[in-house]
């Protein structure tokens, strides 16, 4: 996979890429994510790319030619299976959003800034607007950053434990169980005597009870959720 970053605040994205496990993958060749620097696409002088927004609202928006210079360019050298818009206004991102772009080859994502972007960018070039929650963050960058994370370490071979990624929570909709680590007797605080056993098919039986109960407790929407998708007289 290769994710093309378009911002006009490149080097907030260099510590995340540079430490995380897309570093790991980016190690392996097994992705890569390229940053560009939106202001290196204007024919302005001092590098401009945004403008006041016209009708008067308050606030700067990035101006649709750099945009469009940065993303041709890139077009120019390979196909791209989506051309993503960070955007409060967008679709919410959720794990099975992230399996779906997970199996993408090349994705350009475009992180918004001050009040956004000329919306004819939006029309022209962007085929998905991903939100990553309801509130508002001073760019996409952040949220780019999450969105490659939650993709990357889907790819088969980032993670050193391939199953790891199946178990996480949201992968068949429910949050993942407790997990526990030595030792199993801490001050008193003890790991449930089952997880001790040995015993396979009866931990795979705890695991998914404690899911379901986790579930029910913190989240009663998925709860709901999982309880209909699995039950053919629930409509
Ligand atoms: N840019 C600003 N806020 C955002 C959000 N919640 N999700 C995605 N991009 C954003």
């Amino acid at each position: 996979m290769r994710i093309d970053i378009i911002t006009c605040l490149p080097k907030l994205l260099d510590s995340f890429f540079g430490h995380s496990i897309v570093k790991r993958a980016q190690e392996k060749r097994i992705a890569e994510v390229v940053v560009h620097d939106l202001r290196d696409y204007t024919l302005f002088k001092h590098r401009q790319v945004d403008d006041y927004s016209y009708g008067g609202s308050a606030g700067m928006v990035l101006m649709v030619e750099p945009i469009d210079r940065c993303i041709t360019a890139l077009k120019a050298e390979r196909g791209y299976d989506a051309v993503i818009y960070m955007t409060p206004d967008g679709k919410t991102f959720d794990q099975q959003t992230a399996n779906r772009f997970s199996l993408f080859k090349n994705i350009i994502i475009l992180c918004g800034h001050y009040k956004g972007v000329d919306e004819r960018a939006r029309q022209a070039f962007i085929t998905h607007e991903i939100s990553i929650g309801d509130y508002v963050l001073s760019g996409g960058e952040l949220a780019a950053a999450i969105v490659s994370d939650a993709l990357i370490r889907l790819i088969p071979g980032v993670l050193s434990d391939e199953t790891s990624a199946l178990t996480d929570s949201f992968q068949d909709s429910l949050l993942a169980p407790a997990v526990y680590t030595r030792p199993a007797d801490y001050n008193g605080m003890i790991v449930p005597e089952i997880l001790l056993s040995g015993n396979e098919k009866e931990i795979e039986k705890w695991r998914f009870e404690n899911a379901l109960q986790r579930t029910k407790e913190r989240r009663p929407d998925l709860y709901d959720k999982f309880v209909r998708g699995n039950d053919p007289d629930v409509k």
